[in-house]
Parts: C-alpha cells; sequence; structure tokens
C-alpha cells in the first residue's frame, strides 16, 4: 500500500519547492513530481513538513507529591493533533533508585503511547550504580542525561556531583542536560517570602528571579567546558541564561538552548490575575516573564544562537494546582502545551515575521533530532526517514479552548488564543493520525526510538580535549614519579 501526499510545497530546514511525497512501509520511499499511490492525500495549499518532535514532555510524571495528568495516551494524542509526531520524555528515578530499574517504570507507562517517544535519563542523586548503570542507559540508546539545579532536596545535584556526571556523560559519548536555577537561591527566597505573608502563586516569580538562571546556566555551561562535554539548556525563558548561551557558543562551545513556547508567548503579568486558579494554572519552573525575556528569546531563535523550542509539557488539573492553595511552593510546578506548540510557534513566529518557515521546521523538528541523534530517522523529509510528516495549512485558524483539546486537563494556558495555521494531515510513520482535526491515532502505535551516541560534536569535543589535555613536563634529572 503506497500512499502519496500530492500537490503539496515541501517544507524543511533548508528548502522550500514543489513535489509530492510517496510513502510505503512507514517510511518516505519518492518524492518527485506525478507521484501515485492507493491511498492520496490532498495537501493543495498546504505545506509538507516533517513533524514536530517535542524534546521536553513529562507525562505521567512523579512530581510534588503528585503525578502530572497527562499520560502517554493523552499526551501523545495532543501531540499528533498539534503536529507533533514525536516526544521524548524525561524516565526520572527516584533517590536511590538505579537508572535501569527507573527505565522499566517509564517503559511500562510508554506502552499507551500513539506516537513515536524516546527518552532522556535525569541524574537525580549520584553514586557507585549511576556510574555503573550509565553506559548501560547509552546502550538502551537513551543518550542524553538530565540535572535539576533547582528543586533543592528532591531532584537537585551539587556542583561536584554535576562535574562528576558530566565527566561521565564526556566518556560515554552522552549529552548533558540541565534545567538551570540556583536551588539554594530559590529555597532561600520562598521561605523569606512566605515568612513575609507572601504566600499566592505571583511569590513563585518572585521567588525565581531571572538572576538565578542566568547564573545557573553560565554554571553549568563552565562545568561542561572543564568537562569536555556539550550541554543542553532546557527551558531557557530569561536574557540573563541566552546571554550565558549566546556568549559561550561564541566563544566556541557547544551549548544549545530550548526556549518553551510558553515562555516566548506567555508573560508574568498572568501570576496577578486576580484569580488565584488562574495564576496557579500557570506556575511553572522557571516562570514566566516580563516581555523583554520574550524579546530576547525570539531574537535568539531568528539569530540561530537559541536551537529548539519545546513545551515541558506537564499538566496538572486545577484539583492538583490548589494543593498550594495558602503555600505557593506546594503549587505542582508545570504547563501544558503539547498540542498547542506548532500552532502557537506559528502564528507568532511565522505569521508576524520574527522567522522564517525554515527555521520555524529547523527548531521544531530538526535541529532536535540532529542534536539528539535520531537525523534523519526523524525530522527530515528525505527518502528512507521515517514518514513522521505533517501537511500544515496555512489558511486554517481556531481559538485555542480546553474544551476541544486532547489534554486531561481542565484548563488550557493558551485559551482563547487565535492560531492561523493547523494540521490538515498529521502523520505518524505513514499512518494517518489525524485528519481535518479528527485524531485518528492509535493507543500502542507509538514505538521507542533508540537514539545514537558520539555524534559529531561530542568527538570533536574529545578530540579537542585530549590534544589539550594536561601532561607532565618532562624535566631533566627529576623522576616523573615522585620518590
Ligand atoms: O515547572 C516545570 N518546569 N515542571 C516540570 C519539571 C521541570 O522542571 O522541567
Ligand atoms: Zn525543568
Ligand atoms: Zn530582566
Ligand atoms: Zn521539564
Amino acid at each position: 500500500m503506497t500512499t502519496v501526499i500530492k500537490n503539496g510545497t515541501i517544507v524543511t530546514a533548508d528548502l522550500t519547492y514543489k513535489a509530492d511525497v510517496a510513502i510505503e512501509g512507514g517510511q518516505i520511499i519518492a518524492i518527485g513530481q506525478g507521484l501515485v499511490g492507493d491511498t492520496v492525500l490532498d495537501a493543495t495549499g498546504c505545506y509538507v513538513m516533517p513533524g514536530g518532535i517535542d524534546p521536553h514532555t513529562h507525562l505521567e510524571m512523579p512530581f510534588m507529591g503528585t503525578y502530572s495528568s497527562d499520560d502517554f495516551d493523552s499526551g501523545t494524542r495532543a501531540a499528533l493533533a498539534g503536529g507533533t509526531t514525536m516526544v521524548i520524555d524525561f524516565a526520572l528515578p527516584a533517590p536511590g533508585q538505579g537508572l535501569m530499574d527507573a527505565l522499566k517504570m517509564w517503559d511500562n507507562k510508554s506502552t499507551r503511547a500513539h506516537c513515536d517517544y524516546s527518552f532522556h535519563m535525569a541524574v537525580t542523586w549520584w553514586g557507585e550504580q549511576v556510574f555503573e548503570e550509565m553506559p548501560k542507559v547509552v546502550d538502551r540508546g537513551i543518550t542524553s542525561f538530565k540535572h535539576f539545579l533547582a528543586y533543592k532536596g528532591s531532584l537537585m545535584v551539587n556542583d561536584d556531583e554535576l562535574f562528576a556526571s558530566f565527566r561521565r556523560c564526556a566518556e560515554i559519548g552522552a549529552i548533558p542536560m540541565v534545567h538551570a536555577e540556583n536551588g539554594d537561591i530559590v529555597a532561600e527566597m520562598s521561605a523569606r517570602l512566605l515568612a513575609e505573608g507572601n504566600t499566592g502563586p505571583e511569590a513563585h516569580a518572585y521567588s525565581r528571579p531571572s538572576q538565578v538562571e542566568g547564573e545557573a546556566t553560565n554554571r553549568a555551561i563552565m562545568i561542561a567546558d572543564m568537562a569536555g562535554v556539550p550541554l543542553y539548556v532546557v527551558h531557557t525563558s530569561c536574557e540573563e541564561a541566552h546571554e550565558a548561551i549566546r556568549r559561550a557558543r561564541m566563544q566556541g562551545k557547544r551549548v544549545w538552548g530550548e526556549p518553551l513556547i510558553q515562555h516566548l508567548t506567555l508573560d508574568e503579568t498572568e501570576y496577578f490575575h486576580p484569580d488565584w486558579d488562574h495564576a496557579a494554572r500557570r506556575v511553572m519552573s522557571p516562570p514566566f516573564r516580563a516581555k523583554h525575556h520574550q524579546d530576547s528569546l525570539w531574537a535568539g531563535l531568528a539569530a540561530g544562537t537559541l536551537s529548539c523550542v519545546a513545551t515541558d509539557h506537564c499538566a496538572f488539573t486545577t484539583e492538583q494546582k490548589r494543593f498550594g492553595v495558602g503555600n505557593f511552593t506546594k503549587i505542582p510546578n508545570g504547563t501544558g502545551g503539547l498540542e498547542d506548540r506548532l500552532p502557537m510557534l506559528w502564528s507568532a513566529g511565522v505569521n508576524t515575521g520574527r522567522i522564517t518557515m525554515n527555521e520555524f521546521v529547523a527548531v521544531t523538528s530538526t535541529n532536535i533530532a540532529k542534536i539528539m541523534g535520531m537525523y534523519p530517522k526523524k525530522g527530515a523529509v528525505l527518502v528512507g526517514a521515517d514518514a513522521d510528516l505533517v501537511v500544515w495549512d496555512p489558511e486554517t485558524r481556531k481559538t485555542i479552548s480546553a474544551n476541544s483539546q486532547q489534554s486531561a486537563i481542565d484548563y488550557n494556558v493558551f485559551e482563547g488564543k487565535e492560531v492561523k495555521g493547523l494540521p490538515r494531515y498529521t502523520l505518524s510513520r505513514g499512518m494517518v493520525a489525524v485528519a481535518e482535526g479528527k485524531v485518528q491515532s492509535r493507543e500502542g502505535h507509538g514505538q521507542f526510538v533508540a537514539r545514537e551516541p558520539n555524534g559529531s560534536v561530542s568527538k570533536a569535543l574529545s578530540t579537542w580535549k585530549d590534544l589539550t589535555a594536561p601532561r607532565p613536563v618532562v624535566r631533566a634529572g627529576i623522576p616523573a614519579s615522585g620518590v
């Protein structure tokens, strides 16, 4: 059975051209003019692009005394509805839990996935077992390790642990990632705010200003540089963090920054809303920022100093958010966005001229596939690539509403936003998962995607590190070893 997408314009990270796409066995088998097949999908007036890849989701994640409410079923349905055909979720070992053991739990959850998926492994504590298991995780095709510099007392690791883990990543050709906020300062500021009677959701933003993110981002960059590894900075939300990344890149350091669609389009005024629920539903870390930070993030996408746009999808119901009435530090941190990332970025980015269509593809798909070691299986419109595609209609409009979303929660942080540009079809390995707004995907269709370690950037860095490694100076008459 061959499916052909006809009459569309292919948009990739570097090309825009008219051609049909033929698909068989879940892969692209031909790209050209006048292709024929058993099933035809009409793409007249549409762009045919690599499906979105969300490099940062938390589906059914145990966090802050509860579980995030979108699981691999509702979460991946939401992804497909919005043109995203793959997610990378975080396997999160409990303190003292082995990495392979945690992975089993995430393997079980993900059997429900409607679209393909992979995992990052979180390093939430440090010890011999973690050190020994890291290469086993890489052998399983999980080649990125996340570190939290925030959430003191639960997920946070200290600088010595961070350095040890980064060095281990260097040895095994893996990519370290960081949540960069200074957890010591956040804990101190939170306690002080509470003591002063600042208990509402707005105090969440007061407790983690852009300085704590700028400091932690710069620190992680310097530690990665000393360890000789590249670094992926998740949810870059402010100018200070962007500045650190920009400066590092200009110095030849290999650092990638990942703004979220939420930080690009929503700002800190949300936390001053008179309705407690409205404000608490938007509590996430880092918090939404002032407008000038948004301008910095948009500029970074255009300049190429920021590389990927994610969601950090971590959805909690209003009921869950109310755990924090009277104490903002107990509001589960996280917001949703899986279904809305592409339409929001297209509307606020491409339709306004802030980014080009090709940059849109780069930051939502291709760059992510390249950085994360799965290009061109994912993130490409090429013969032999997986047919994870979105047929994008730039003229279709909708108003975002929780009433029509796939997500399991009872609100949407983008409620009321008008978007122009939506999927006509979303294809997951050739299967039409969404057609004209109707989700017809299948639970369990999603497959795990094993990723490659030792990408070209890791190889280049380790070559340079070997070349510049400390070597003893040989001196006449002085033996090399002490005594
Ligand atoms: O507030 C957030 N971002 N929640 C999800 C966990 C994380 O820090 O990424
Ligand atoms: Zn985080
Ligand atoms: Zn500022
Ligand atoms: Zn996250």
